[in-house]
């Protein structure tokens, strides 16, 4: 069975326990096309943790920070080239072009695969091949998915088991026969004989490759985030998505793997409702899922389930239940502080692994946002000096706009009981939001399932740092899905329709209400108007009243809106004049923003669902009316 067998250049060295042959194949197949030095197997214990740690403070790609400070916590600062997912190289290689639709990258899979296969050869020279195990979702949990990525990336090891369920364990799952989505991941920079290696290496070529026939996953020369951790955005949206829609050629439903985070709200008196929000990255994901509500909001409770991904299904009693596949939280540093979001920061105490964030000389760590007052000296993520006199001359930054923690989601001190229970929660109301300086008013209530998917399916967000390219144009983002989805986009949305039709005609139905909202209005000066942060939660209390059935509201063109009385006021000054700016529904932009949505739709094409033309044609006229 399990002897060891040469591989190309290294010997395979596979444990007993890893039963699997057609694992042990493909990772032989790999390594002879790599050709790394040696193989490791992760076991995903703390000491291997610890050990890899270790040996990246040797070689200088993690700084152990003070541990009176920040206990076991590192900094890792990456090449000023590999600093956010890189969405011009992502690719969805169906065998069919329309399947990958018109807002991904694509490429024939033969030519993709020939391409890559020059590219992988060798591209592991004087490296370690690292057979990462991993689930998504709670072991052994019939939502879960296993996924095994081979890695040459110590710091993809060491983030893998924060943000993932990895380890040994997953091989009892896997046995002998089990189905799991291969991973390759290279940061394709091999070492030639005595070549001294970089802190961080990575290739100034990049591919971020996906087959969604195969579910499998090729990600070539970056280190960095969602283009390395291949389980977050590769494996959990992209390939997920693709698996629910082909489950539901199977069974008629399907399931949904979407770019949101699930929070529980519990009243005073003890009701709990869930519900799950997309918005477009670093747009508050992460603050929103930890909310603290304000202090007249006494007795009121947020909690998490997750911060950025969820997977939702069809539970038998006609309501929609959701998981957060992943284990960790790997959130934007900058801006985050005790004010914006407490819980995240008691969450990154300890056991934290920052990236591109900048060094206190007292070896902690800062970015911008984290205190009113910066440090009067700092390191900065590129490795120079920095001091608030620099950045004022230079307007260099300390922190990259796109750093990041990744911590496990265990210490967040909202965790909520639920988070992680194999059967997912009960989702009571969704919720999509943009970041939009203007146009979009604070909350609006769809009127049904199919207007809720047309305002999801319209939504556009300012761009932010997290992916790279220019920073604050208004894109279409629809369901914030846009970078992640892994087929025609179109038959997303279909996807959507066909699922909340279906679900309406099972006994009991309880379709979750759909809400669509905006934070981010400004004033003539470009302040933000809404405070957000805490103050969310008396939108999500409108929201859940709505869900019970028992708050007002106004019809309008797009959907039902909150009057000034219709929300709690109470500990906080903020009148009706700044609540109409913030609500007021401009028809000239309205106009303008429809205009949009025909441009997305023109953009998008064929196979767009007739449900949305028609929502569209209605919205005009009741425009044109008003
Ligand atoms: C993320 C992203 O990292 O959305 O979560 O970019
Ligand atoms: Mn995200």
């Amino acid at each position: 069975m399990n002897q060891p067998v040469l591989a190309g250049v290294a010997a395979l060295n596979v444990p007993d326990y890893v039963k699997h042959q057609k694992l042990i194949s493909w990772v032989n197949e790999f390594a002879a096309l790599t050709k790394p030095e040696r193989i490791y197997w992760c076991d995903g214990s703390k000491e291997e943790y610890d050990r890899l740690c270790n040996e990246m403070v040797a070689s200088g790609t993690l700084k152990r920070l003070n541990p009176a400070k920040r206990p076991n916590s590192f900094l890792a600062c990456s090449d000023p080239s590999d600093v956010a997912r890189v969405e011009d190289r992502t690719f969805i290689c169906s065998q069919n072009k329309d399947d990958a639709g018109p807002t991904n990258n694509w490429m024939p899979p033969s030519e993709m695969r020939s391409r890559l296969a020059s590219l992988f050869d060798g591209c592991m020279r004087g490296r370690t091949l690292y057979v990462i195990p991993f689930s998504m979702g709670p072991l052994g949990s019939p939502i879960a998915q296993i996924g095994i990525e081979l890695t040459d990336s110590p710091y993809v090891v060491v983030s893998m088991r924060t943000m993932t369920r990895m380890g040994r364990a997953v091989y009892d799952v896997l046995g002998a026969d089990g189905d799991f989505v291969p991973c390759h991941h290279t940061v394709g920079a091999p070492l030639e004989p005595g070549q001294q290696d970089v802190s961080w290496p990575c290739s100034p070529t990049k591919y971020i490759v996906h087959y969604p026939e195969t579910h499998e996953i090729w990600s070539f020369g970056s280190g960095y985030g969602g283009n390395a951790l291949l389980g977050k955005k590769c494996l959990a949206l992209r390939i997920a998505s693709v698996m629910g829609r082909q489950a539901e050629q199977q069974d008629g439903m399907g399931w949904l793997a979407e770019h949101m985070l699930i929070l529980g709200v519990e009243s005073p008196a003890g009701d709990k409702h869930y519900v799950a929000a997309a918005f477009p990255s670093a747009c508050g994901k992460t603050n929103f899922a930890m909310l603290i509500p304000p202090a007249s909001f006494n007795g009121w409770k947020v909690t998490t389930i997750g911060d950025d991904i969820a997977w939702i299904k069809p539970g038998k009693d006609g309501r929609l239940y959701a998981i957060n596949p992943e284990a960790g939280y790997f959130g934007v540093a900058p801006g985050t502080n005790e004010k914006t979001n407490y819980n995240c920061m008691a969450s990154m105490r300890e056991n934290t692994i920052f990236t591109n964030v900048a060094l206190t000389d007292d070896g902690d760590v800062w970015w911008e946002g984290l205190s009113k007052e910066a440090p009067a000296h700092l390191i900065d993520w590129q490795g120079k000096d920095w001091t608030p006199e620099i950045a004022a001359a230079t307007g260099a930054k300390a922190a990259h706009p796109n750093a990041r923690f990744t911590v496990p989601a265990i210490q967040n001190p909202v965790l909520d009981p639920a988070w992680d229970d194999p059967q997912g929660v009960p989702i009571s109301a969704f919720i999509f939001g943009g970041r939009r300086s203007n146009t979009v008013p604070l909350v609006t209530e769809a009127r049904n399932w199919a207007e809720g998917v047309y305002m999801a399916a319209t939504m556009g967000s300012e761009t932010t740092a997290a992916a790279a390219g220019q920073m604050g144009i208004v894109r279409r983002d629809p369901f914030a899905m846009l970078p992640f989805i892994g087929y025609n986009m179109s038959d997303y949305f279909q996807h959507w329709l066909n699922l909340g039709a279906k679900l309406a005609e099972q006994q009991g139905a309880q379709l979750p209400k759909i809400f669509c909202v905006n934070w981010f209005r400004t004033d003539a000066e470009g302040k933000f108007i809404w405070p957000g942060f805490g103050d969310n939660m008396r939108v999500l209390k409108w929201m859940l009243d709505r869900v019970e059935g028992r708050a007002g509201g106004e019809e309008n063109v797009f959907g039902t809106t909150p009057k000034y009385s219709d929300l709690n006021w109470e500990g906080i000054d903020f009148d009706e004049t700044l609540f109409d700016a913030i609500t007021a529904i401009d028809k000239n932009a309205w106009r303008a923003e429809i205009k949009l949505h025909t441009d997305l739709f023109d953009r998008l094409n064929q196979g767009l669902p007739w449900q949305l033309i028609e929502i569209k044609a209605d919205l005009n006229k009741r425009l044109s009316a008003a």
